[in-house]
């Protein structure tokens, strides 16, 4: 996730620029920019990819840019490689981009967020005479407030809130003017920004520990606000260019706190970043109602073209696979295989260009699917990668790449990349059968409609997550553990049981529910949890008399199911509802309880064995004393 940082004060704004980027880096980035303002003189860009100490070397450690008042930047492609000249700051004059000096521009801005409608807005630049040198949605913005303003004469507040009515997408922009030294000012629609203030000094910042150093008095912008920010002082205006007056907040988190947004862990961040990463996904794939994946390269001929999928990908990457191969070929009637790219880099599959690979990979670097990928090709066939980092070695060697927006995973237990590679493939099952005319546009359309939902109902799940807490409490002294379901719940509780033995360390299994009596079945015990998923019409009353078959053996039962549609409370000990959606999006919702689970489980058992160490150390110092005493 990009990261945005200002200052405007009476010291040297470079230092704290690069300061306050530092405190942002576990964010994730792949380049940086400063531009910083000395009075009347004109802005000076220094941008660099990589980590940021290669700014900072670029800088003198900003030392070698003097001026008090400044923008900074961390990038994480969205828009066009990581790239010197994609890397923010972005400028309204015309120029190269390189980011190396003075640049001649009325406005300079760096940008957070994705601006769906950059296409249709850079098209009328152009028309305007605006000459672009970056492939960032960015340089649209900065240069659409720089069109407003010359163009009706206005002042910085009004161009921006006219922009702001142009833009689709969400954004926090943090711009600097020309003919307005010692000032920065910043506008935000759906990604934060805040603004502090210290005496005669103000910062700006996407998130907050970027500047707890310097205060803890802040300003929220609200979302479709202008702030206008000069030293140690703010104003707000509305979308109408009035003025509105915020509340000033004291922040009382610790930094690491901060970090993590208030939350204990990484993961239980990200597992609430999901609707976010969902809905970014979605809209980058869907454009106004209708499915777009131009960016890919995958052409209808193309997709007509392909008489069999196989999906390659390790983890949780598999899983979405394993998920997406029931709703391909449901919907497209393409028979789909789905390999472990371990497994399938020394496999001897028959295949030609016919057939598509498609390989799932949060990093684009693991070396197995990257050896799987690099096999496919060498046998020929057509290649899509499915990822989340811009411009990882996957995505660079893949034939056609779809990219997810997810943003930088932390966590090593995956929760938001495997929601946005899920909804990424769901997007691509229902192209590939309008296309081959499988299914209706009216059906298209249904389904797009259901999709764009998913995020409000899983903000609905997490908004019940003490259940989950209260039940994984009870839940956690046990040692085995079943996740069972049938076709795609089957898949739905691969995920499950990973993301529960991959951090709370208990043993777990998924079956494919029907196999579980060919064997597998005498491991069921009294106590056993079996974790039953069961959102699918079709093979709910199936996989319940599995549970029934475990339940005789003594397993305690909790059922995954949807609300109103089945009713299981008689049979098992905790249901777990989630809201409906069409059943081939099921796996968006169902795995967001099995993430809590796991979650919570893990820190309960964290806990518990803390207090065994605890209890074990008092232990040795009572009896340490005991025969210190005793002993003569
Ligand atoms: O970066 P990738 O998606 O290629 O990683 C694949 C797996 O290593 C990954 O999904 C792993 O299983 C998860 N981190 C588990 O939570």
């Amino acid at each position: 996730m990009c990261g945005i940082v200002g200052y405007t004060g009476h010291r040297q704004a470079a230092p704290i620029l690069l300061d306050s980027l530092s405190r942002l880096e576990y964010r994730g980035y792949d380049s940086a920019g400063l531009a910083v303002r000395n009075g009347t003189a004109l802005a000076e860009v220094v941008k660099a990819t990589g980590k940021l100490y290669h700014l900072a070397d670029k800088t003198d450690q900003g030392r070698a840019l003097t001026g008090n008042c400044g923008i900074g930047h961390t990038r994480w492609a969205t828009h066009g490689d990581p790239s010197v000249v994609n890397a923010h700051p972005h400028v309204s004059g015309n120029c190269s981009g390189s980011g190396s000096g003075a640049v001649e521009s009325d406005v300079v801005g760096v940008h957070n967020g994705i601006i769906e409608n950059y296409t249709e807005l850079k098209e009328k630049l152009l028309r305007h005479g605006y000459v672009f040198y970056s492939d960032t949605d960015t340089e649209v913005a900065v240069k659409l407030v720089d069109y407003y303003y010359k163009k009706y004469k206005i002042g910085p507040v009004d161009a921006i809130t006219r922009c702001m009515v142009r833009i689709r997408g969400s954004y926090a922009l943090a711009l600097m003017f020309k003919d307005y030294p010692d000032e920065i000012f910043a506008a935000r629609k759906d990604s934060p920004m805040i603004i502090g203030i210290q005496d005669q000094e103000s910062y700006l910042a996407s998130d907050v520990p970027a500047i707890l150093k310097y205060t803890r008095q802040v300003y929220y912008i609200d979302n479709l606000q202008v702030a206008r920010v000069s030293p140690g002082k703010v104003l707000f205006y509305d979308l109408n260019g009035d003025e509105v007056s915020m509340p000033l907040t004291e922040i009382t988190w610790d930094a690491e706190a901060a970090e993590k947004g208030g939350f204990e862990h990484f993961m239980l961040k990200e597992i609430h970043e999901q609707p976010q990463a969902v809905r970014d996904t979605l809209n980058s794939l869907v454009k106004d109602g209708r499915i777009d994946l131009s960016e890919t390269g995958l052409t209808d001929e193309i997709i007509q073209g392909i008489e069999q999928i196989d999906i390659v990908a390790c983890g949780s990457a598999w899983h979405v696979g394993m998920a997406a191969q029931y709703v391909i070929e449901d919907l497209a009637g393409i028979p789909v295989r789905v390999e472990l790219a371990s497994e399938f880099r020394y496999r001897n599959i028959p295949m030609d260009r016919k057939t598509m690979v498609i390989v799932i990979s949060q990093s684009g670097e693991t070396a197995d699917s990257l050896a799987a990928l690099r096999v496919a090709k060498e046998r020929g066939t057509m290649t899509l990668a499915i990822v989340n980092v811009i411009g990882s070695t996957i995505a660079r060697e893949a034939d056609h790449v779809l990219y997810t927006l997810a943003g930088p995973e932390i966590a090593v237990a995956t929760t938001k990349a495997y929601s946005a590679q899920l909804a990424a493939a769901d997007v691509l099952a229902i192209h590939l059968a309008r296309i081959r005319e499988k299914i209706t546009q009216e059906r298209e359309d249904e389904m797009l409609a259901e999709l764009a939902l998913l995020p409000d109902k899983m903000a609905r799940i997490l908004e019940e997550k003490e259940r989950l807490q209260w039940f994984s409490s009870k839940m956690a002294n046990t040692h085995d553990i079943f996740f069972i379901g049938r076709g795609l719940d089957y898949a739905i509780s691969l995920e499950g049981s990973l993301k529960m033995k991959e951090i709370s360390y208990i043993h777990s299994e998924a079956y494919a529910a029907g196999e579980l009596k060919h064997g597998t079945i005498s491991l069921i015990e009294t106590g056993t949890l079996v974790i039953g998923v069961l959102t699918q019409k079709e093979l709910y009353e199936k996989t319940v008399s599995n549970m029934m078959e475990c339940k005789s053996r003594g397993a305690y039962l909790m059922g995954i199911t949807t609300n109103g549609n089945f009713s299981v409370e008689d049979s098992v000990n905790f249901t777990v509802y989630i809201p409906k959606t069409d059943e081939h999006f099921m796996a968006s919702l169902a795995v967001i309880p099995l993430q809590l689970l796991g979650y919570y489980t893990s820190v309960k058992g964290a806990f518990r064995s803390s207090w065994a160490a605890a209890r074990s150390l008092l232990k040795t110092v009572h009896w340490t004393v005991f025969r210190a005493r005793r002993t003569p």
